[in-house]
């Protein structure tokens, strides 16, 4: 497969409010917008630096996967995505590895981004989000 680059770095927070600040203002990274996913029960703020984003990850409810993660782990890193060429022939790639790929048909995510993830299992433990740009 090929690796393009690493899109962003997913950060499960307890609160934008509180949290967003420090990326946005002291270390002054532009700020692209603040998206409510229903679907995932997720509030996003995006921060991109020019060559790689941060994903800042608020949980909209008591019950979302990102509400687990925080119970579980705390705040903190909760996946690392990389962008790839062809997702398709990525995710047929680790099948055959063996890798254990959370969406085998990937998802239509936001901006039209087709995505799929690696389980933390398979990777040493950071969950992997792997996304193709629709362009
Ligand atoms: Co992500």
């Amino acid at each position: 497969m090929k690796i393009i680059s690493i899109e962003h770095i997913g950060i499960a927070v307890k609160s934008l409010e509180n949290d967003a600040p420090f990326w946005k203002h002291v270390l002054n990274i532009s700020h692209r917008g603040t998206k409510i996913l229903e679907r995932e029960g997720v509030t996003t703020g995006i921060y991109d630096t020019g060559r790689g984003k941060v994903e800042l990850l608020e949980s909209l409810g008591d019950d979302s996967p990102i509400a687990k993660f925080l119970e579980k782990h705390g705040p903190g890193v909760h996946h690392i995505c990389f962008e790839v060429e062809n997702i398709y022939d990525a995710i047929t790639e680790l099948l055959d590895a063996g890798v254990d790929v959370i969406y085998k048909e990937p998802k239509v995510g936001a901006e039209g981004y087709l995505v799929t993830f690696i389980h933390p299992k398979s990777t040493g433990g950071v969950l992997v989000e792997l996304v193709q740009n629709p362009d």
